[in-house]
């Protein structure tokens, strides 16, 4: 898919403001600082439509990103992020899982993982509890750049052999680089069909 318009429209600290719109959505969620707003920098090949920053805690609203003037992308605030006080992490907890369990447009949530990372409590917590919900979702693994295509090797392995502790079968899940590019074609191929297949009632 060629994405030909990628526009910010609007942040909301509430859910019920986001966009009254039968246009289908696709959020990106996972602890701060794992890359969700520079994944959507990269599928839009943008370098500054969603904000970023190397200090976690940056995205702390729920972003829309209008595409190809029919679709949007959402940038979630991260969790887990411990330097945040308690009061506002559990606002950001509150507006997280508002969004999550009743935005009806929301066809996929996508739960980024670092994968230099292993398997961490909140991630595989956060992911039971989508599994609880029936709320579907992928993986993306990010910052592959990072790693040797044998360590990279090692750590999906480690991570699919944890997941299946809990899961009947692993999750679908793409690996990505905002820094290579990698995992933009899978993905927005990914949305794609799903865009082609999905029809709000
Ligand atoms: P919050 O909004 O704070 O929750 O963070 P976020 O998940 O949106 O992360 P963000 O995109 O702001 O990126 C955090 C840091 O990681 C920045 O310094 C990015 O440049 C860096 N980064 C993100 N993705 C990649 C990647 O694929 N490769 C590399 N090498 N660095 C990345
Ligand atoms: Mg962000």
């Amino acid at each position: 898919m060629i994405i030909k318009t990628a526009q910010f429209e609007v942040s909301n600290s509430d859910y019920k403001k986001c966009p009254d719109t039968s246009k289908l959505e696709y959020a990106f969620i996972g602890r701060s600082n794992v890359g969700k707003s520079s994944l959507i920098n990269m599928l839009t090949n943008h370098k500054k439509l969603a904000k970023i920053s190397s200090s976690p805690g940056k995205t702390q609203l729920v972003n829309h990103f209008l595409i190809n003037d029919k679709w949007y992308l959402v940038d979630l605030p991260g969790y887990g992020y411990a330097k945040v006080s308690k009061s506002n992490r559990e606002k950001f907890g509150q507006l997280i899982k508002d969004y999550i369990l009743k935005r009806t447009q929301l066809v996929i949530l996508f739960v980024l993982i670092d994968v230099r990372h292993d398997p961490q409590k909140i991630d595989l917590e956060f992911m039971e509890w989508l599994g609880e919900k029936q709320i579907p979702f992928s993986i993306i693994f990010t910052k592959a750049d990072k790693l040797s295509s044998s360590k990279l090797h090692k750590s999906l392995t480690s991570y699919k052999k944890k997941m299946l502790d809990r899961w009947e079968i692993m999750p679908s899940h793409y690996i990505s680089s905002s820094e290579d590019k990698r995992g933009k074609d899978e993905i927005l191929d990914y949305i794609d069909e799903l865009n082609k297949n999905i029809k709000l009632e």
